[in-house]
């Protein structure tokens, strides 16, 4: 059973949160990690399948929506526009409408994740009106909306920003045509937004530029499954045919392809042998072409994909780009796996090219990485040295837990608030492959006399001065 909650039942209160973020996992480096693991379903699909399940007028089934903090965190967004969000026996997710009055998301959960802005376009084209905070920039640089807001105005949409929020009104949207290019390429969660509210425009959409991403393809699918007519899913140019109404649907979200490849790279860091099973191999080929050419031998069946080692990982250059590219989600967890690659390696992100907050952590493991211009420029070094780090955000996170299963001594790494985000359980998935990994709570660290730890609640605060701090 994963570690994160995964009861869905109520958002986590803010002392729990902090409770999370306080937490941290303590590794024993030097294990090569051997066994088979079994991958979870895609964060990055299961959160917009959720938040179009505003659309449907039937009750929404969904198998392998994974076990994490950002899906309790829609959940609660969804029950607060009354939707019934929850977790059966069998671990699917049932979604469904109660009560159609809400339009209004509040900063809280925009703010604690991004995704929760996919609402927009759901509420928009089901409820006619959307107040939603915008979700401002984050720790991996800009994110900006205007091609979402760009999208929706197309459609027909009233947008105006008042206070922070994303004011939104549409008597009923119409069908148009729109281009999501923007200097960095398309939008991931735009297409999303504008995918999900074209469906219910009267007429036809014409979106080029869009995504085409496994995880948009498989919303695609699912809101097909819910009676939409969209045409061309995988590819730059959608077109959508408005329907009336959406019915409800049992659907099965993709495998996490960030998941398999950041396991593929644990086996990989530890020189190891490791099987991620339950994937979908065809939206790993990038992955896969730069970890053969990198020295890892693959062996690729239907739903399975083994990676050995023959010794450590060859230098490369990476360069993060939109699917069918290196996703940018993985270029943290290169960059770790790099940095004990004898010689010289490149790492560039296209996508989002502030996103290196993780090489000063990993410099604090002894690697040699620094920023040069855009580019991380890494020297491989033969070794790298446990030391406490701090996860700055979920794939940093995953970056540095990497680090530390190849590093020499112990590692400790803080900000579990960050990987709780995006993996289900994976300090457990990563133990069943044998690394010596575990993961301390509050609690525990008050009884390990970390005293120095804020300290967070009545029960902390007793148990703290009963430990004398
Ligand atoms: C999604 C993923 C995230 C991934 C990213 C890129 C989810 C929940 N998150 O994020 O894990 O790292 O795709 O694959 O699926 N941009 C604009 N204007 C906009 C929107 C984006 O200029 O209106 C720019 C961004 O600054 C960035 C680039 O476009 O440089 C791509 O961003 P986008 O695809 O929107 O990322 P997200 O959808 O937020």
């Amino acid at each position: 059973m994963p570690r994160q909650s995964c009861q869905l039942r109520a958002t986590l209160s803010p002392s729990a949160a902090e409770r999370q973020a306080l937490g941290r996992l303590r590794i024993g480096g030097g294990r090569r990690l051997h066994g088979i693991v079994h991958v979870a379903g895609a964060k990055n699909a299961a959160l917009p399948i959720m938040a179009a399940a505003i659309l449907a007028d039937e009750p929404i089934r969904l198998d392998r929506v994974p076990c994490l903090a950002d899906v309790e965190t829609l959940a609660s967004v969804l029950r607060r526009l009354g939707i019934d969000v929850h977790r059966s026996d069998d671990g699917s997710l049932s979604v469904e409408t109660i009560d159609r009055r809400a339009f209004h998301t509040g900063y809280a959960h925009v703010r604690r994740m991004r995704a929760s802005f996919c609402v927009l376009g759901p509420l928009l084209a089901r409820r006619r009106r959307a107040v939603v905070s915008l979700p401002g920039g984050c720790r991996i640089g800009p994110r900006p909306v205007d091609l979402h807001l760009r999208g929706l105005a197309a459609l027909g949409a009233d947008l105006r920003i008042e206070r922070g929020n994303v004011v939104a009104h549409a008597s009923r949207l119409r069908g148009a045509r729109i281009d999501l290019a923007g200097p960095s390429g398309t939008t991931v969660t735009g297409t999303t937004n504008v995918m999900s509210a074209a469906v219910l425009a009267s007429g036809v959409t014409t979106i080029t530029s869009a995504a085409v991403e496994p995880e948009i393809v498989d919303l695609g699918r699912f809101l097909n499954r819910m009676g939409a007519r969209i045409e061309g899913l995988g590819t730059s140019t959608l077109r959508i045919h408005g329907v009336e109404q959406l019915g409800g649907a049992d659907y099965r979200v993709i495998p996490d392809r960030i998941e398999a490849a950041t396991l593929l790279l644990a086996g990989a860091i530890t020189q190891g042998r490791v099987t991620v099973a339950g994937v979908e191999p065809d939206h790993l080929a990038s992955v896969l072409d730069q970890l053969d050419a990198a020295g890892f031998q693959l062996d690729v069946e239907s739903d399975r994909i083994t990676l050995a080692s023959c010794g450590p990982a060859r230098p490369r250059d990476i360069v993060a780009r939109p699917y069918p590219g290196m996703p940018t989600d993985l270029q943290a967890q290169w960059t770790a796996l790099l940095a004990l690659a004898p010689g010289t390696s490149r790492v560039v992100d296209t996508v989002f090219p502030q996103r290196f907050q993780h090489l000063a952590e990993l410099q604090r493991l002894g690697a040699d990485v620094r920023l040069e211009g855009a580019n991380a420029a890494i020297r491989g070094v033969g070794e790298l040295a446990g030391a406490p780090v701090r996860a700055t955000d979920l794939r940093a996170g995953a970056a540095l837990v990497l680090a530390g299963l190849a590093a020499k001594g112990e590692t400790v790494v803080s900000g579990l608030n960050h990987l709780d985000r995006g993996y289900e359980d994976l300090d457990g998935k990563l133990a069943r492959l044998g690394a010596e990994i575990r993961r301390e709570e509050v609690h525990d660290m008050i009884d390990h006399r970390a005293c120095c730890i804020p300290l967070v609640g009545p029960v902390n605060r007793n148990s703290a001065s009963r430990a004398g701090c």
